[in-house]
């Protein structure tokens, strides 16, 4: 297979991961995530939320040495950092809330949990940032309006928590992983 140029593996990369939201999306609404929500949904909503940032931390954590330029692999560090904060706060939240930080991190879902063991057995950098960062990430955003919006009424600290730190710090970090794909998926090996 001949390799794209950086653009077209983008785009390319892109339309699947749209693909992929659609059905997503379809699934979520079919499970409920849109309806209104209870304290208990909120405190499952940020127990999901701890498995979510720890994992994403833990899975690139092991990569970040292997970045060959400072200029990324520092940012990419920070954004280790950033998913273990968040981590914290939203285990924080959770004993305020007088719930249990770890339930799902304890007894995680069959189906994270098979998400995020294929993430460790990634063999590339590439594979990794396209998938977790590139890929599922991504829809962090798109998620967390909707729910900022609902929760506000309800629990407003939890609604600033998403808002102030969560999404600000995540616009931060999103050019990370489009820019690593540029610089190192440049062959068909990569791509
Ligand atoms: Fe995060
Ligand atoms: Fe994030």
């Amino acid at each position: 297979m001949e390799a794209l140029n950086a653009a077209e593996f983008l785009n390319r990369l892109a339309e699947y991961r749209e693909a992929f939201w659609e059905k997503l999306n379809a699934e979520r609404k079919s499970y409920g995530a849109e309806k209104p929500l209870s304290p208990a949904i909120v405190l499952r909503r940020l127990q999901f939320g701890v498995v979510m940032e720890r994992k994403a931390a833990e899975v690139t954590a092991r990569w970040v040495g292997q970045i060959p330029d400072l200029d990324l692999q520092q940012p990419m560090s920070e954004y280790v950092a950033n998913e273990l904060k968040h981590t914290s706060i939203l285990r924080q939240r959770i004993k305020e809330l007088n719930g249990d930080p770890d339930a799902l991190w304890n007894q995680p879902l069959p189906e994270l949990k098979e998400l995020w063991d294929f993430h460790a057995s990634l063999t590339s950098l590439c594979e990794l940032i396209a998938s977790v960062q590139f890929g599922h990430e991504e829809f962090f955003p798109r998620t967390s309006r909707s729910f900022i919006e609902r929760v506000a009424p309800i629990d407003p600290k939890t609604a600033s928590i998403y808002r102030d730190t969560l999404l600000a710090d995540e616009a931060g970090h999103e050019w990370i992983a489009p820019e690593i794909l540029r610089r190192y998926a440049t062959d068909a090996a990569t791509q």
